[in-house]
């Protein structure tokens, strides 16, 4: 079988996505497998460059993996002739410089979310992407998970009949770092760093809202530092600065309702980390990471309000399990399968930095409303 290979710049390695999600779980396993096959029967081989600032972690990451190819130097991995595409999972700040830089180089880029810090600056990536004639893709991890595959497959078939509305709820507690280790980087707590749940969640929320539902028309949402002061890596306090919940209700093309709630506050009374409700007029689903389970209309009980009396139904046995029916592979690879088949043939891919754009827009419009107490409406963006 011919095999191209494709030269991959990774920037951020060391980072918890770069490293476990893009690096061991999608690149390396694309290679394990084989590679990735196209319709006319060659394979794209993905041939790694490690970038990151130390060097001592590249090398213990390289030698770990049995790679040889890192860098501490972007520039000189980008001046490469064998570097085809810049991938990007830095902290959010260090992002648009980096991706400017890869455009100006020729290569194409995949990158984490947020796009960038801002909608102009995320919209003049897209510009100057789409005028070097790169082409470009962002994160969109949950499109991919199990469970909203499941939900898709449940709209695509007709079972809701007219959705009416969304609840979402995400979250969990994360440690002040006080006496047990936080488990989310400290920067995603300080403002000035790039951190907040809203410029975090809010881009996930787009993508799943307007592929699933409709497009967001407007956006109202209510934030919150619940927890004002935390502990960093190194068993420093610092002031937590940054949103650290987010109460949001996005109305939707269609009329659908979506309110959904984002926080590292949380305590997990749930049976996924996230986890949907759609109600419809025909039918409602709960999904979640990988489950999904669904209560038809003709099967709907009819519960009677009288607070007098203890419950006497079981209501979450009332559902009825979405079978999987397809095998899932991890969507952070399947959705890097996809964006080397866009380099390596022009298959369409729609989750490029327009729709990267939009996901940074919600978050924008989000925080105004909070900052401003208002319902904000979202304007359509184009290039
Ligand atoms: N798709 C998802 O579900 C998802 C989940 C979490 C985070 N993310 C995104 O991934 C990106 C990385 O997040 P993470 O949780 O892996 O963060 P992290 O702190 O674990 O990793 C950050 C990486 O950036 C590097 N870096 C480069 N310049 C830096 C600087 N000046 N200061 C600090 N670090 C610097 C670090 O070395 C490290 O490799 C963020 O943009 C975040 O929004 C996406």
């Amino acid at each position: 079988m011919t095999r191209r290979s494709i030269g991959i710049i990774v920037n951020g390695v060391t980072g918890r996505m770069g490293y476990r999600q893009h690096l061991v779980r999608s690149l390396l396993a694309i290679r394990s497998a084989g590679g990735v096959p196209l319709a006319d029967g060659t394979t794209v081989w993905p041939h790694l460059v490690l970038v990151g600032r130390s060097e001592a972690k590249l090398r213990e990451i390289a030698e770990r993996h049995g790679l040889d190819d890192w860098t501490t130097d972007l520039t000189a991995a980008l001046a490469r002739d064998d570097t085809q595409v810049y991938f990007d999972a830095q902290v959010t700040q260090q992002r648009e410089k980096a991706i400017r830089q890869a455009i100006d180089a020729g290569k194409h880029i995949y990158t984490e979310k947020p796009l960038a810090e801002d909608t102009a600056a995320a919209l003049d990536l897209a510009r100057a992407a789409r005028a070097a004639g790169v082409r470009t893709g962002v994160v969109q991890d949950k499109l991919f998970l199990p469970g909203l595959r499941k939900l898709k497959r449940l709209l695509d078939g007709g079972f809701f009949g007219r959705v009416l509305s969304v609840r979402g709820e995400f979250g969990y507690w994360v440690f002040e770092g006080d006496w047990q280790p936080a488990q989310r980087p400290s920067w995603n707590y300080r403002a000035a760093d790039g951190g907040g749940i809203v410029v975090d969640m809010f881009p996930h929320w787009h993508y799943v809202l307007a592929e699933l539902f409709g497009e967001v028309r407007a956006v109202s949402a209510t934030i919150a530092t619940h927890i004002p002061r935390r502990v960093d890596e190194a068993g420093r306090p610092y002031e937590a600065t940054a949103d650290d919940a987010a109460y949001g209700i996005f109305e939707l093309d269609g009329g659908v309702i979506a309110q959904l709630n984002s926080s590292w506050c949380v305590r997990v009374h749930r049976d996924e980390l996230v986890e949907f409700q759609v109600d419809g007029t025909e039918g409602s689903a709960v999904a979640g990471l990988r489950r999904c389970r669904v209560q038809h209309r003709a099967v709907t009980p009819k519960p009677v309000w009288n607070p007098d009396l203890p419950a006497t139904e079981d209501f979450r046995s009332q559902w009825t399990e979405v079978p999987d029916n397809e095998d899932f592979d991890n969507g952070f690879k399947v959705q890097w399968e996809a964006f080397l088949r866009h380099v390596a043939t022009g298959e369409p891919f729609p989750w490029d930095f327009l729709a990267g754009a939009r996901g940074v827009q919600l978050a924008e419009l989000g925080l105004l409303s909070a900052r401003e107490g208002r319902r904000v409406e979202v304007p359509e963006l184009s290039l």
